[in-house]
């Protein structure tokens, strides 16, 4: 948790938000069918929080993550951005060109520190890119500002004049954080942006990302796989399953109270280490479905102790429960808290 509650100020607003990618077959390339990597996703981010996007590998974050800054364009639905002083826009119905002013405020750090830097360039090459783009023209300024970017992620100024190759992974994530704050933004979706460093260093990178935020009043999203990390850094979280929302509460809220057997199956494979708490874990039966045909009804029913023949048949809408704003998209929400099962960590709660 960072501490400061969020307060009903949105940033972005989601409304069934698809994103599909076309399957081509054969020597003509023929569409054969979609993969809906995104499907459907209503999502309100508020300004000054830290929302988790969680999910297992494939259920469409990154691509989430890359369809709120138009990265790649969303296949229908709304993304609109609030710049707070009045001014909504939505994303999706601007031109490349006309992007231009918004993406400045929408950024973005990988997971993967050294693909994202280019080889050939020095640090200050990479870094003054965006600078130039949105107008910082007298180049001793630019390296002032490269230099302060590069202190504020704990580097050394000299460092702008070397290549990413003398760097440490940690080090390289650093110069991606200083690269996305470069022109100010507003809200960075960090993707997996620790997963790739040595565990050494992860909790300083992450400690850095928050401190940044705290500073420069940032927004952030932050997309992972592990929700150890989640429960600490986030004020909220959401949680994905084959290109949509199945559950989205206070970070707090959803490690106590697990509404969503797909949220419960996650959080109970997490290891924990005080043994007298530990629960039995629940283990997913079968693969994630392929996103091209995904199953009818709920798309997690084939994996749901729970399910039910309205579960084959119809999609659950994600709905309130609660007084909190805890959602979760489950038929049977009754059923599963009836069961009692929790999560390790609802122990604690
Ligand atoms: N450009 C693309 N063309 C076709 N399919 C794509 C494309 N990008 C992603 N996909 C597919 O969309 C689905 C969602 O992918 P995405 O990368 O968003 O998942 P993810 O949740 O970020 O996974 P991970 O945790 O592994 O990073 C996957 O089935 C993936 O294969
Ligand atoms: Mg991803």
């Amino acid at each position: 948790m960072t501490g400061s509650p969020p307060v009903a100020d949105p940033i972005l607003t989601l409304r069934d938000v698809k994103t599909h990618f076309p399957v081509r077959k054969g020597v003509f390339k023929t569409t054969a069918g979609h993969v809906k990597a995104v499907d459907g996703v209503d999502l309100d981010v508020f300004r000054g929080e830290v929302l988790g996007l969680v999910g297992e590998s494939g259920c469409g974050k990154t691509t989430l993550g890359k369809s709120i800054l138009q990265l790649v364009r969303p296949t229908a639905g709304q993304i609109t951005f609030h710049d707070g002083a009045g001014d909504d826009v939505d994303l999706q119905d601007l031109t490349n060109a006309d992007l231009v002013p918004y993406r400045k405020k929408l950024q973005i750090v990988f997971q993967d520190p050294y693909s994202s830097l280019n080889p050939a360039f020095t640090i200050f090459g990479s870094l003054e890119d965006p600078l130039i783009k949105y107008g910082v023209r007298p180049r001793a300024e630019r390296r002032r500002i490269v230099g302060d970017l590069l202190e504020a992620v704990n580097l050394r100024r000299d460092h702008m004049d070397h290549y990413p190759h003398e760097f440490s992974g940690g080090q390289r994530q650093r110069i991606g954080i200083a690269r996305a704050l470069a022109i100010e933004p507003d809200l960075i979706v960090c993707d997996e942006p620790v997963s790739a460093l040595d565990v050494s260093v992860q909790a300083q990178v992450l400690q850095l990302l928050m401190e940044l935020k705290a500073e420069r009043g940032l927004t952030y999203i932050f997309i992972t796989h592990d929700l150890s990390v989640t429960e600490y850094l986030c004020d909220r979280i959401a949680v994905m399953y084959l290109g949509r929302i199945v559950e989205l509460a206070d970070a707090d809220d959803l490690y106590a109270n697990t509404l969503h057997p797909y949220t419960q199956a996650l959080l109970s494979a997490i290891p924990v280490a005080d043994l007298d708490k530990k629960t039995d874990r629940i283990v997913l039966q079968g693969d994630v479905p392929s996103p091209v045909n995904p199953p009818s009804g709920c798309p997690f029913h084939p994996r749901c102790r729970f399910a039910t023949e309205l579960c084959k048949d119809k999609v659950p809408p994600l709905r309130p429960f609660g007084r909190n704003g805890h959602l979760a998209a489950c038929h049977r929400v009754e059923e599963v808290m009836a069961a009692g099962i929790h999560s390790d960590r609802a122990a604690d709660g």
